[in-house]
């Protein structure tokens, strides 16, 4: 069977990450989230103290390993050695990965990485460029979309199952229309969807039906190249 490379792209909370684990789980593919490499990049630099400039953070992606491991649980990231999962979904994280990820030089090494993955194929990427910039000739891209409301919504339940309380809704939201414009409005890679991705609002869909809808669209590809 020839293995191929999905691509999922879209703003935070459209839930491409929880998709992209179950796509690759039905078809017995990786799965990996480049929002983690981007956060642990984002937690090495917080844990330096040092202010935000290119010397700084090119020193430091010298210094550090950057991991993703598969598990039962779902992606482990690892910062040189140590598993920084639960770490890399902080609020101090998700307040400074936007500015961090706009960098050149993080970009390029994290790229990189990401190319070496997937190597093999057999691969479900989410992020923000990889139907643009990672994988520009990906066999299927995806666009992920949800209305702010469905988005803060699930972040708030992500908080709240980890016992984050304060942060209320409206602040949620307020982050993520941040991060979007953040995001969408970089120099290098800016989040837009590809011009052959395909277009899915999640907002009223569960995760099962997303996610079904994107596995029949991959074995409809699979099935005609074999
Ligand atoms: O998907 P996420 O919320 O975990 O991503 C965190 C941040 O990382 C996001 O705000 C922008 C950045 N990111 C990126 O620039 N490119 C990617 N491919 C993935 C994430």
């Amino acid at each position: 069977m020839k293995k191929i490379i999905i691509a999922i792209d879209g703003p935070a909370g459209s839930g491409k990450t929880s998709t992209a684990k179950i796509v690759a789980e039905r078809l017995g593919y990786i799965y990996i989230d480049t929002g983690a490499m981007y956060r642990a990049v984002t937690l090495a630099w917080l844990r330096t103290k040092q202010p935000l400039n290119n010397e700084v953070l090119t020193e430091l992606l010298k210094n550090i390993k950057i991991e993703l491991e598969a598990s039962p649980k779902g992606q482990i990231t690892k910062l040189n050695g140590n598993d920084v999962s639960d770490e890399i979904r902080s609020v101090e994280v998700n307040k400074y990965v936007s500015p961090i990820s706009a960098v050149e030089i993080v970009r390029t090494a994290m790229v990189d990485l990401q190319r070496k993955l997937a190597i093999n194929k057999g691969c479900v990427m989410d992020g923000r460029d990889i139907g643009t910039t990672v994988f520009p000739n990906a066999e299927l891209k995806i666009y992920l979309t949800a209305s702010i409301g469905a988005r803060a919504k699930r972040r708030l339940n992500e908080y709240m199952e980890k016992g984050i309380k304060d942060l209320s809704f409206d602040e949620i939201a307020t982050q993520i229309l941040e991060r979007d414009k953040f995001d969408s409005t970089r120099e290098i890679s800016p989040l837009t969807k590809a011009k052959d991705a395909i277009e899915i609002d999640t907002s009223d869909l569960t995760l099962e039906s997303q996610a079904e809808m994107v596995e029949k669209l991959a074995l409809k590809i699979i099935n005609n190249i074999n």
